[in-house]
């Protein structure tokens, strides 16, 4: 197979135009960025969250991976919904703009996998081979068991998702797979001996007891942003990468009012210069799992479980039958480099950027401003049981309850 794989990759491939292995503006790869985002959004805002579920974590990065390497083997109507829904209609060489971020993921934090299975005893056509190999690194692989696909997630996020799979339907013949595993590195680390106890408030009855990292001097891009109506942070990573994090301010916004105005280039375009300030993060490790057919089915995309054209797969018929996505993401003190002293930019007022109340966050690429990783939190230790919050109850916002460390002091958040 070796063999066989090295000759494909030298396969000259010129289409429209569009080559491979071009090197792509910064411009150009913005726009593949806001499609992934828009991608990201949508999805977010039709994957139910709730009590039972109150965490949504996903790969916008990934699960366009994984579409666009459908698209290719899509024909007629199929293609073009596929196209849509992957915001590139219109965008030109698409398919090589977006394969030649894939070299982005081996330098962040983030494992993916992304595959693509099918059903042995399918006729897989060599084109659609060859293209997913060169776009995408990607290729179709027959289904062969359980114990493979849960082997090869296993492999390929170092252990982290264990057991992806409980068993495999007897009707799949397509079946798309996502798994993410992403461990925060922070540019500048917490120290561990600081992280204690504190409260993070679930809504103006209930809060959750969590480990909350501290900093007292941390470097950070804060926004006070008077549209959305939050606190919008964005943390340096390693990697070229930074950590957004977007926290409506209780009372007025929730996680969900706020997402349909988001626009993450517009806010690292208003996102001020680094500061040094105080900063309380619940420490997390969040766990995944979702099938997206209803999401994708509320977002248009029905008729790929139906009757779609996949004809540039194979002559047979063909339906998708399933798109899995698990994901695990861990925030805790680690970081590239020891805390370090930055520029300190003198300040009239202490700043404070404390997380205690549901948030947005996303890893961003700072060059695309695509986002690798994106996600709700509104709590942040599901398995703690909540607690009833001081103070009184019913009429009250966060901003009425009794100040407390750990909690947003609006009087005090001023970003200059
Ligand atoms: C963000 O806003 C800019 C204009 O300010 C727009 O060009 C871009 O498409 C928007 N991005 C998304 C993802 O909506
Ligand atoms: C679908 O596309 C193929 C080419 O891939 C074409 O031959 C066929 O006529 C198209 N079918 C419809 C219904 O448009
Ligand atoms: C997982 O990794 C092991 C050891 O590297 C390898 O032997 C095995 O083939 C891999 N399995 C899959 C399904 O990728
Ligand atoms: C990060 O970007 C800078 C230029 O802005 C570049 O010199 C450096 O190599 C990049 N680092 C990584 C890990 O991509
Ligand atoms: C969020 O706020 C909107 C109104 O702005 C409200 O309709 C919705 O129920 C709220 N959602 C949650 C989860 O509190
Ligand atoms: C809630 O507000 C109403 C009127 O604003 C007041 O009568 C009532 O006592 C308040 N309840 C609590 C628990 O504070």
């Amino acid at each position: 197979g070796i063999l066989y794989l090295v000759f494909l990759f030298n396969v000259s491939d010129t289409v429209h135009g569009c080559r491979g292995g071009q090197v792509f503006s910064r411009e150009e790869h913005r726009v593949i960025g806001g499609a992934i985002e828009r991608l990201g959004l949508q999805l977010l805002e039709n994957l139910p969250i709730g009590p039972k579920q109150p965490n949504v974590i996903l790969s916008p990065l990934s699960l366009a991976f994984a579409l666009a390497q459908l698209t290719l083997g899509a024909r007629n109507e199929t293609e073009k919904l596929l196209l849509k829904s992957l915001h590139a209609h219109g965008v030109p060489c698409y398919h090589h703009i977006l394969g030649s971020l894939v070299p982005h993921f081996s330098k962040t934090s983030l494992d993916v996998a992304t595959r693509m299975y099918l059903r042995p005893g399918f006729d897989v056509k060599l084109s659609f081979v060859e293209d997913s190999l060169a776009r995408y690194r990607s290729q179709p692989v027959p289904l062969v068991s359980v114990e493979e696909v849960n082997q090869w997630v296993e492999n390929v996020t170092n252990g982290h998702i264990p057991n992806f799979l409980e068993s495999i339907p007897h009707d799949v013949v397509l079946m798309l797979m996502n798994a993410v595993y992403f461990k925060g590195e922070w540019k500048t680390r917490f120290d561990p001996q600081v992280t204690s106890k504190g409260a993070f408030y679930l809504d103006s009855q209930n809060s959750v007891s969590v480990d909350m990292m501290k900093s007292v001097h941390y470097p950070l891009r804060l926004l006070d942003d008077p549209e959305l109506e939050a606190q919008v942070a964005s943390f340096p990573f390693k990697g070229n990468t930074s950590f957004l994090i977007v926290l409506p301010l209780p009372g007025k916004e929730n996680v969900s009012s706020v997402l349909p105005k988001l626009n993450i280039s517009d806010l690292y375009r208003r996102l001020p210069q680094e500061k040094t300030m105080q900063v309380n993060l619940p420490k997390v490790k969040l766990q995944y799992r979702q099938e997206l057919q209803e999401a994708l089915t509320s977002m248009g995309l029905g008729s790929l479980f139906s009757g779609p054209d996949l004809s540039g797969i194979s002559d047979q018929p063909l339906r998708v039958t399933g798109v899995r996505h698990a994901s695990t993401v861990e925030l805790s003190e680690e970081g590239v480099e020891a805390s370090a002293t930055t520029v300190v930019t003198s300040m009239r007022s202490v700043s404070l950027f404390s997380v205690t109340s549901p948030f947005i966050f996303a890893l961003v690429d700072d060059a695309s401003l695509a986002p690798l990783f994106m996600g709700i939190v509104t709590n942040p230790a599901p398995d703690n049981d909540p607690m009833l919050n001081d103070g009184p109850l019913g009429n009250s916002t966060m901003s009425d309850q009794p100040t407390t460390d750990n909690q947003i002091r609006s009087d005090q958040i001023r970003s200059d």
